[in-house]
C-alpha cells in the first residue's frame, strides 16, 4: 500500500510537471517592473483592479518607483525600480497553477513604512499567516518574508493583504519580488534520524538580496517553510544562503536572530533507553555579528549549552549532545541565548548560525559476562 502510494506520487511529480511545468522563482510580473499603463495612475496610485500586468489589484494601492520620496525618506526598491504599497485594507492577488495536494513556499520582500504595526495576511484559501512586519532585521528597512501552504486546488490564489486601518491610508508596507518555489518533504534517511537537517530544503531565496530570508513561527510543522522543522515562540529565525554569508555545511543553514523569543524544533523518533548524539554545528554567519554566542540545543530533558566567540567574519564549531531517550518521541530545539546586534549596523537583529544538525542513536560498550 506504502508502495503503491509513494509510485503514485512519483508518478504525479513527474506527470505534473509536465502539464504545469512548474517553476520555481518570481511570479509573473512578480518584481512590478512591468509598470501600469501612466492613464491607469493618478500620481502613485493605481486607479484600476487590472492596471498592474497579471495582479489585480484592491483598495488603495500605490505603484512606487525607487527614489521616491515620502516625507525626509527616500524610497528604495531592493528589485529594479518599482514595488506596490499595500495601504488601508488594501490586497494584491494573481492566480497560479500548481499541483494539487504539493508543498509550496512564497518568498516575498517587505518594508514598513510610517505604521508602527504593520502587518501582512498573506494566503492561498484556506490557509493564511498573519506576519508581522514592524520589527526591523536589516537596516534598509526590507527584509523577506517565506510562507508556506499546501496547494487544495489545481489553481492557487495568492493573496496578499493589508489588514491595517490607519489614519494615513498611503501608511502601508511596500512590497516587492514575490517568488514561488516547490517544496519536497525530506524524509529522514539510515544516515540521520533527523529530516533536512543541513537545511537544504527551504524556501526561495532571491540571488539579489543580501538579507536572507526570515521565516516566521508557526505552530503546524507540516506547512513549514523549512520542512519537517518547527519555528517555536515569537519570533522568526533567518534562512541564510552560502551565496551571501558564511555557511558551515552544503549551501543554507539558519541564523537564530531572535534570542530565546525564536527557536526551531523536530520530534525525532527515539527508542528508550537507547543512546543517541546530536551533533551539530555553531558558527557566525560573516555579517559583522560579533561578541559571546551561546546556542542551546535540548534532546527531550537533556541539554547542552554550546558557547561560541564570533568575530563576525565566519567559522564554526561543532558540537554533540548525548543523551538516552526517555520517550519515543523525543524533541530536538536549538535557540540561541542572547540577543546580537551587528557591530557595523545597530539596527540589525542577528545572532549565531545552525547547521548540519544529526541524530544517530550510538551504540553502548556491551558488558561481557
Ligand atoms: C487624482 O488625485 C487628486 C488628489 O488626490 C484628485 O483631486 C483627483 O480628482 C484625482 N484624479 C482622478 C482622475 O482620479
Ligand atoms: C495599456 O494600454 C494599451 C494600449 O491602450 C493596452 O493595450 C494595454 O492593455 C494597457 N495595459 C494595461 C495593463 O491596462
Ligand atoms: C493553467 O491551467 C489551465 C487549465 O489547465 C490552462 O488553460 C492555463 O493556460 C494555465 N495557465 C498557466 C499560466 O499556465
Ligand atoms: C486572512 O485572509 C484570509 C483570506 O482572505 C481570510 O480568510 C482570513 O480571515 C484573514 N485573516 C485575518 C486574521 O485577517
Amino acid at each position: 500500500m506504502k508502495g503503491f502510494t509513494l509510485l503514485s506520487v512519483v508518478l504525479c511529480l513527474s506527470t505534473c510537471h509536465l502539464v504545469f511545468a512548474f517553476r520555481d522563482g518570481l511570479l509573473d510580473n512578480g518584481n512590478f517592473e512591468q509598470a501600469p499603463n501612466a492613464s491607469d495612475l493618478n500620481g502613485t496610485i493605481v486607479l484600476k483592479p487590472n492596471a498592474i500586468p497579471k495582479w489585480r489589484v484592491s483598495g488603495f494601492v500605490e505603484y512606487i518607483k525607487a527614489g521616491q520620496k515620502q516625507g525626509d525618506m527616500l524610497l528604495v526598491v531592493p528589485e529594479g525600480y518599482a514595488a506596490v504599497r499595500l495601504g488601508n485594507e488594501a490586497s494584491i492577488k494573481q492566480s497560479l497553477n500548481v499541483s494539487k495536494g504539493m508543498y509550496y513556499s512564497l518568498t516575498f520582500s517587505a518594508a514598513r513604512t510610517c505604521a508602527q504595526e504593520e502587518r501582512l495576511n498573506v494566503s492561498v484559501a484556506p490557509d493564511f499567516g498573519v506576519l508581522p512586519v514592524q520589527t526591523l532585521y536589516s537596516s534598509n528597512g526590507w527584509d523577506s518574508y517565506a510562507w508556506a501552504f499546501q496547494a487544495d486546488y489545481s489553481v492557487a490564489e495568492i493573496l496578499i493583504h493589508n489588514p491595517g486601518v490607519e489614519e494615513d491610508p498611503a501608511c502601508g508596507p511596500l512590497i516587492d519580488s514575490i517568488a514561488i518555489r516547490a517544496l519536497y518533504p525530506p524524509k529522514a534517511t539510515r544516515d540521520n534520524l533527523l529530516k533536512n537537517g543541513d537545511f537544504e530544503e527551504g524556501p526561495y531565496v532571491f540571488p539579489n538580496t543580501r538579507w536572507g530570508v526570515l521565516i516566521p513561527p508557526n505552530i503546524e510543522d507540516d506547512h513549514s517553510p523549512l520542512p519537517a522543522w518547527i519555528v517555536e515562540s515569537l519570533k522568526a529565525v533567518k534562512y541564510i544562503d552560502a551565496a551571501h554569508f558564511s555557511v558551515p555545511h552544503g549551501q543554507r543553514a539558519i541564523e537564530l536572530v531572535g534570542g530565546k523569543e525564536s527557536a526551531i524544533a523536530q520530534v525525532a523518533r527515539t527508542i528508550i533507553g537507547k543512546t543517541y548524539a546530536l551533533t551539530f554545528a555553531v558558527g557566525d554567519a560573516s555579517n559583522s555579528c560579533e561578541g559571546s554566542m551561546i546556542v542551546e540545543a535540548f534532546a527531550g530533558r537533556d541539554t547542552v549549552k554550546v558557547p561560541y566567540e564570533s568575530k563576525g567574519k565566519g567559522g564554526y564549531k561543532r558540537a554533540v549532545l548525548r543523551f538516552t531517550a526517555t520517550a519515543a518521541r523525543t524533541r530536538i530545539m536549538f535557540l540561541s541565548t542572547y540577543y546580537h546586534m551587528r557591530s557595523d549596523d545597530f539596527a540589525s537583529l542577528c545572532g549565531p548560525v545552525v547547521d548540519d544538525v544529526k541524530l544517530l542513536s550510538v551504540r553502548k560498550p556491551r558488558r561481557m559476562a
